[in-house]
């Protein structure tokens, strides 16, 4: 993971215009979210996909070294968007100020954006239509961006153990999948293997939801590096107000699980290794 992580982040500061290049302050709004830190988690995952599907690493520069800060930058951005006053409102994120608190709420919301477009960018010049689509489905009103939607809609309500999955699977499962059948797609995956690991990206991107829903409650805020008691202050629409802590554990753990039937009788690979880590995860 930490080869990943490193990888990832020398992408980053490599496809991020510099301090220094006009506008200056949007840039700089930019890197000081992006290169914050951050698990990379999705990066990893459609790395190790692309490797599990056979990438080659002479094709990787152009195609899944392209997606994977593409990918991180349209994490980071949902990250920024999700932290301004008129959403989450949070004040910390990766132990550091959020973009809005160090900077202010317009060149936030600024900074957000252009990564988004950055990262589309980024994603044509893989040359592969496909992926652009994949990562568009996955951060749209049928993703990512639905599930921000639903997340505001049902606070301060009591949901349904169907509702809070929706919501979960699309705010967070989304891009989680999109970034695994990226990855796979790069590589040429044949349509079995993607099939497999369409469910297993799907079944850790819920966990992920459902486990960080756990640890805002449980969580140790200094490894989070963000203010535990946000879902609560807010009156969100989360696992443990569903259902109870307990049974939101026992969920995610059965999540996990069926994600590493994917690889039955296989030998061990990066992503049978990530899902483990994510049900493990205290950050
Ligand atoms: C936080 O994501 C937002 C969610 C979708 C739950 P991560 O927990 O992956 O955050 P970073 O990237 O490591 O900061
Ligand atoms: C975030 O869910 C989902 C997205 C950013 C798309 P949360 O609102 O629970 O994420 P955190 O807890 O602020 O990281
Ligand atoms: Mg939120
Ligand atoms: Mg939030
Ligand atoms: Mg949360």
């Amino acid at each position: 993971m930490e080869a990943g992580r490193l990888l990832t982040e020398r992408l980053l500061d490599e496809f991020i215009p510099s301090d220094n290049d006009d506008p200056q302050l949007l840039h700089r709004a930019m890197r000081y979210s992006v290169m914050a830190g951050g698990k990379r988690l999705r990066p990893i995952l459609a790395q190790a996909a692309y490797e599990y599907c056979g990438g080659t690493s002479e094709g990787a520069a152009g195609t899944i070294h392209k997606a994977m800060p593409a990918i991180e930058m349209v994490h980071t951005y949902s990250l920024i968007h999700d932290d301004l006053p008129c959403m989450d409102d949070d004040d910390l994120r990766r132990g550091m100020p959020t973009c809005h608190k160090k900077f202010d709420e317009a060149t936030a919301t600024l900074a957000g954006d252009a990564l988004h477009v950055i990262a589309f960018e980024l994603m044509a010049q893989t040359g592969s239509i496909d992926v652009v689509l994949e990562l568009a489905r996955a951060v749209g009103t049928s993703g990512m961006l639905g599930g921000q939607m639903a997340d505001i809609e049902a606070e301060g309500r009591p949901v349904t153990a169907e509702e809070i999955q929706a919501i979960h699977r699309r705010k967070t499962g989304a891009l989680i999948r999109g970034s695994v059948r990226v990855g796979a797609i790069l590589a040429a995956a044949d349509s079995a293997t993607l099939a497999r690991l369409t469910d297993y990206g799907e079944k850790i991107g819920l966990a992920f939801q459902i486990i960080d829903d756990i640890l805002d409650i449980e969580g140790d805020q200094k490894l989070l590096g963000k203010s535990v008691g946000s879902d609560t202050r807010h009156q969100k629409a989360t696992y443990p107000a569903a259902m109870g802590l307990e049974e939101s554990r026992r969920q995610a753990a059965n999540l996990i699980d069926g994600a590493l039937a994917t690889f039955v009788e296989e030998e061990d690979n990066m992503l049978k290794w990530l899902a483990r880590y994510i049900g493990q995860r205290e950050r």
